[in-house]
């Protein structure tokens, strides 16, 4: 053990402090696994004290620290690749409280984001933010990215339901930030730069999330289309004629792969687009209400088939289509993209996005999905057997300029909802203008005058 790390053991004798390589392999990285994991040890603190030494032990020394959750993130928001101390909130991931008058639960940032919906349900409420990383992801790690998932066209993001948060800044200080309060016009919203930051600003050491009561009965229904130009078409027929709480798509080579991945093929033909939608089914008419949007979308020649859960776990074959694609390409490390744009403007950016995919990559398989009801596309290129991982990356780097560009166009973001990291650092000018990012820069520098809260993240 080195000297500095001896001495924060002998400061905070029950703070875990572990060393072991495999340790350091696993708590180093994130689900990026592009950089090696190089941490100087990973703590785990268990009270907001051992968070406060840590800090303070970190300027003295001038030691970097990295933030780590569930470590499901895309972007390498919680890589350790330069000798950091990671600080795990493993240990952290208590429900403190719940307020029934309030409805607000109350909870350590470790808590796993599938605890925090339990925990919900126990008081016949619903934290309603959900994706399919929620059994490993933490709520520590949502805030950092204002993380958005599948029922943001119906709930919005992280952002909506964080109403209190305490944070350790990178002098040590404990801020209290809004403290559950649902009108403060005091000032500047501090708690809203935090949601997002990626870690940069402060450790999140507790958070009040706001409950709300749970959904009607709901319905999934699963189209295939036949063509791009019908995806927001069916859109806009489904919004009119239901009460949606996810419209989601993916594509042929999506499906592919969540086939090979194990999931039961849905029709048994093929189209090139498929879309996932749930909605509220509580009454006859809402159910017929379905049945209407098919045909209208049928007869307009917008999709070629269609099929309407009957059962729960129906509509868990069908969401597993939509929700299994992100590990069934995993073991083939893609590059990935996670876009926002107006959602008026998405028909002609995939138009153009799609020819300069053909035209860039003919080889590549570029397999497109996500959340096309609320702006978020993911573009996910897997690479093409025999390529290595250095000219893959440099291929994938040169298209996600021109991505760049297309979206600096129509005024979109090169981050949805994974961050920026270390993966889209290079990237956040043509989201971010200079006068913007030099803003962000003196606000860290505010909140982290020695520069210790996870550098190189988001910007250098
Ligand atoms: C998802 O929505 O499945 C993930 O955020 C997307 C991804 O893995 O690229
Ligand atoms: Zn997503």
């Amino acid at each position: 053990m080195t000297a500095p790390l001896a001495e924060l053991a002998a400061q905070l004798p029950h703070l875990a402090l572990k060393t072991a390589p495999a340790d350091l392999e696993y708590y180093g990285r994130d689900w990026t696994r592009r950089w090696a994991p190089t941490p100087l040890a990973v703590a785990m603190p268990g009270t907001v004290d051992e968070v406060r030494g840590i800090v303070r032990w970190a300027l003295l020394h001038g030691i970097a620290l990295v933030p780590s959750g569930g470590r499901t993130g895309l972007s390498g928001g919680a890589v350790a690749a330069n000798g950091e101390l990671v600080v795990s909130f493993e240990r952290m991931n208590r429900v403190l409280g719940f307020d029934p008058v309030d409805r607000t639960l109350t909870v350590e940032p470790g808590i796993a984001l599938e605890a925090l919906q339990a925990a919900a349900k126990q008081h016949g409420l619903i934290y309603p933010v959900d994706f399919a990383a929620r059994g490993s992801c933490s709520i520590g790690g949502n805030i950092a990215t204002n993380a958005g998932g599948i029922r943001v066209i119906r709930y919005g993001n992280t952002r909506e339901w964080i109403v209190g948060l305490k944070l350790v800044d990178g002098r040590g200080d404990l801020l209290d930030l809004n403290r559950g309060l649902i009108k403060n016009s005091s000032g500047y919203d501090l708690r809203h730069l935090v949601i997002g930051s990626e870690g940069t600003l402060g450790l999140v050491v507790e958070a009040s999330v706001r409950l709300t009561d749970p959904p009607p009965p709901s319905n999934v229904m699963l189209f295939a289309l036949p063509a791009m130009d019908a995806l927001m078409k069916v859109f806009d027929v489904c919004r009119r004629g239901l009460t949606l709480s996810a419209f989601e798509f993916f594509t042929d080579r999506a499906l592919h792969h969540v086939l090979a991945h194990g999931a039961q093929r849905p029709f048994e033909g093929d189209s090139p687009y498929y879309v996932v939608t749930e909605f509220d089914a509580a009454s006859e008419a809402q159910q017929a209400a379905a049945l209407a949007v098919f045909e209208e979308c049928a007869g307009q020649g917008w999709v070629d088939d269609g099929v309407i859960s009957q059962s729960e776990a129906q509509a868990a074959a069908l969401w597993r289509l939509r929700e299994g694609i992100t590990e069934s390409l995993a073991p083939h490390k893609p590059y990935k993209n996670d876009i926002s744009l107006r959602i008026s403007a998405i028909p002609a950016f995939m138009h153009e996005m799609a020819a300069i995919f053909t035209r860039e990559y003919p080889q590549f398989d570029v397999v497109w999905f996500g959340h096309i009801g609320d702006g978020n596309l993911h573009i996910n290129i897997v690479r093409p057997p025999g390529l290595d991982d250095e000219s893959f990356i440099a291929q994938c780097e040169h298209v996600t300029h021109l991505l760049g560009e297309r979206l600096q166009h129509f005024g979109g973001s090169i981050s949805a909802e994974h961050g920026i990291g270390l993966v889209k650092k290079p990237h956040l000018g043509s989201t971010r203008s200079a006068a913007e990012i030099e803003l962000m820069r003196g606000i860290k520098r505010v909140l982290d005058p020695a520069g210790i809260l996870n550098p190189g993240k988001l910007f250098d």
